[in-house]
């Protein structure tokens, strides 16, 4: 049985003009989450999407947030963002000096929790919270911008990962990956270990084909 491979389109790339269309198509498709990028210009250097935005978009849709803090000293502020069960939340291991602390207050929202790491920290930075993450986001690029080229490195680091969950007997172990995931990588990043993928400018909110057309393109390309 093939693993459902989870979609999760970067709203940060989205049309804020065209919202509402962007939802309705997502919800046609069955994407499965919407990804929140939260950067607040100290932990990476951008300005992006809010507390505000994440209600909104609840109000508006159906389809449950995943929101990627690349803030920094997060804890205090993940209770802002009103988590709720079923939803995600990922906390840079980066940005905080108690990641077990984090995932915990992550989790008594209800929301899952995920640890985040920057392409370069090494996978031992989550050892020892692997049992009780649902998974670890692995930035295939340097938070920040949508837009960016992927670090070859990256993918040795999603094997390895996939490599230490079935080591510690953790089958449900979920890794999503971020950053420069497209039509022609989608398959190698998958085979490395993936089964959560962000969708930016290099998949659904690819330039050269409307925003259907690309979903439609990116789920052909997880069948075939
Ligand atoms: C970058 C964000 C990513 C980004 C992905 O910091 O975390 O979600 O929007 O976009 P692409 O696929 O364009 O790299
Ligand atoms: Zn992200």
């Amino acid at each position: 049985m093939t693993k459902h491979i989870k979609l999760s389109p970067s709203m940060m790339c989205a049309d804020i003009g065209a919202l509402r269309e962007t939802l309705a198509i997502f919800e046609k498709h069955g994407v499965d989450y919407l990804h929140i990028d939260v950067m607040d210009g100290v932990f990476v250097p951008n300005l992006m999407l809010g507390t505000d935005y994440c209600a909104r978009l609840r109000a508006l849709s159906s389809i449950p947030l995943d929101i990627h803090l690349m803030i920094s000293n997060p804890e205090p502020k993940i209770a802002w963002f009103a988590p709720q069960p079923g939803e995600y939340v990922s906390v840079h291991a980066e940005s905080t000096k108690h990641l077990h602390r984090a995932i915990q207050t992550v989790q008594k929202t209800g929301a899952r929790a995920f640890a985040a790491l920057n392409p370069a920290t090494p996978l031992s930075v989550v050892e020892y919270v692997m049992q009780d993450v649902s998974g670890v986001l692995l930035m295939l690029v340097n938070p920040g911008y949508a837009g960016q080229l992927l670090i070859p490195e990256t993918l040795r680091k999603i094997r390895e990962l996939r490599a230490l969950a079935d080591a510690k007997r953790l089958p449900d172990f979920e890794i999503q990956v971020d950053g420069n995931v497209g039509f022609e990588n989608v398959k190698e990043i998958t085979e490395a270990g993936a089964d959560f993928i962000v969708l930016g400018s290099s998949a659904v909110f690819h330039k050269d084909y409307s925003l259907e057309e690309a979903v439609v393109k990116f789920k052909n390309t997880l069948i075939v």
